[in-house]
């Protein structure tokens, strides 16, 4: 996320073209398929991150024949402003957060608020890997393998009441660990909100982590929202509080342009962003470009939750 001047991937950060080469025939063989559903063969080395394996099953209902991005790009290549601006440091300095204890605050138009404790948020829900696109406002995207299950799942346990249209969801605030925060480059603590019928779509997960592991510090342990449909900054990490709320939730992105960040950020070819059109994109690990796809290619799961929406008005 930029707010001022738009970046493009340099040609180191793409993986080696060989390594490319040698994964896309591998995924396409018939080996290669069947390896996806183990997916730790196709890992890269690890530098050091990551953490202990985390057991799911695998739900195929929303497979995609793409090819995974390393790991190592994955958790490289990350946006986490807490951490810092640029695409490098959130590796370095998430690793100075502590994400053990960690609680999460049900709060607002719900029959059953309270404190939710990691350990028994892990224990309720059983683990799913799941393969997703994910497509940044700044015009790359990636294949994620993550592990979550579903905030569907969450949300009904809170019993929402008929007041809750919207869930708003709140970053850890904690300066002392979170370098980034010392600066005032958005509105902290960082906030993000979905429609409740969004929030309780099938494809919207909560991911407590990717690649068979633990979520690491940099992708938002230990627990961040993924909603592939929309730009990548709607997947917030690292939440601390889960709010109903029957007002339209500001976003710190719609705070700091609200021009340029829309309360919905659906992935549309179609809607320039101001500065840069969104008709393409680059896959991290690939050379050339591809055509971007309406709702991040999940048009089929998602598209009837806009009908008869002016997509240009609300962005
Ligand atoms: N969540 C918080 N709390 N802070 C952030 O800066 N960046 C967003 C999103 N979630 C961000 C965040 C953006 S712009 C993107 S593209 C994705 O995280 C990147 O996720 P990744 O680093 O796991 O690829």
């Amino acid at each position: 996320m930029l707010l001022k001047k738009t970046t493009d991937i340099l040609a180191s950060e793409i993986t080696d073209k060989a390594i490319y080469e040698e994964r896309r025939k591998f995924m396409t063989s018939s080996a290669g398929l069947a390896a996806v559903a183990s997916l730790l063969p196709l890992r890269d080395s690890i530098a050091g991150y990551g953490g202990k394996p985390l057991s799911s099953t695998k739900n195929t209902q929303f497979d995609i024949a793409d090819t995974l991005t390393s790991y190592d790009k994955i958790t490289n290549y990350n946006n986490f402003y807490e951490f810092g601006t640029d695409k490098y440091s959130p590796a370095k300095n998430a690793q100075a957060l502590t994400t053990d204890p960690w609680s999460v605050e049900i709060s607002g138009e719900v029959e059953k608020p309270g404190m939710l404790h990691m350990e028994d948020i892990l224990k309720q829900h059983a683990i799913e890997e799941r393969i997703y696109r994910l497509r940044c406002v700044e015009r790359w995207s990636m294949v994620i393998p993550w592990l979550g299950f579903p905030l569907a799942k969450l949300i009904k346990q809170a019993r929402p009441t008929s007041k809750a249209k919207y869930v708003q969801f709140e970053t850890l605030y904690r300066p002392g660990e979170m370098n980034g925060q010392k600066r005032r480059v958005l509105d902290w603590p960082y906030i993000e909100g979905l429609r409740i019928d969004e929030a309780m779509n099938p494809l919207t997960i909560l991911a407590v982590g990717l690649y068979g592991e633990v979520l690491p510090k940099q992708n938002g342990a230990p627990l961040r929202l993924v909603v592939p449909w929309k730009y990548g900054f709607k997947s917030i990490k690292s939440i601390v509080k889960i709010h109903f709320t029957d007002k339209e939730p500001v976003s710190s992105w719609t705070k700091s342009a609200p021009n340029e960040y829309g309360f919905y950020s659906n992935v549309n070819p179609e809607v320039d962003h101001p500065r840069w059109s969104q008709r393409k994109e680059r896959r991290i690990g690939d050379f050339l470009k591809r055509d971007t796809l309406l709702f991040n290619g999940y048009a089929e799961q998602v598209a009837h939750l806009y009908t008869g929406m002016d997509l240009k008005k609300y962005f």
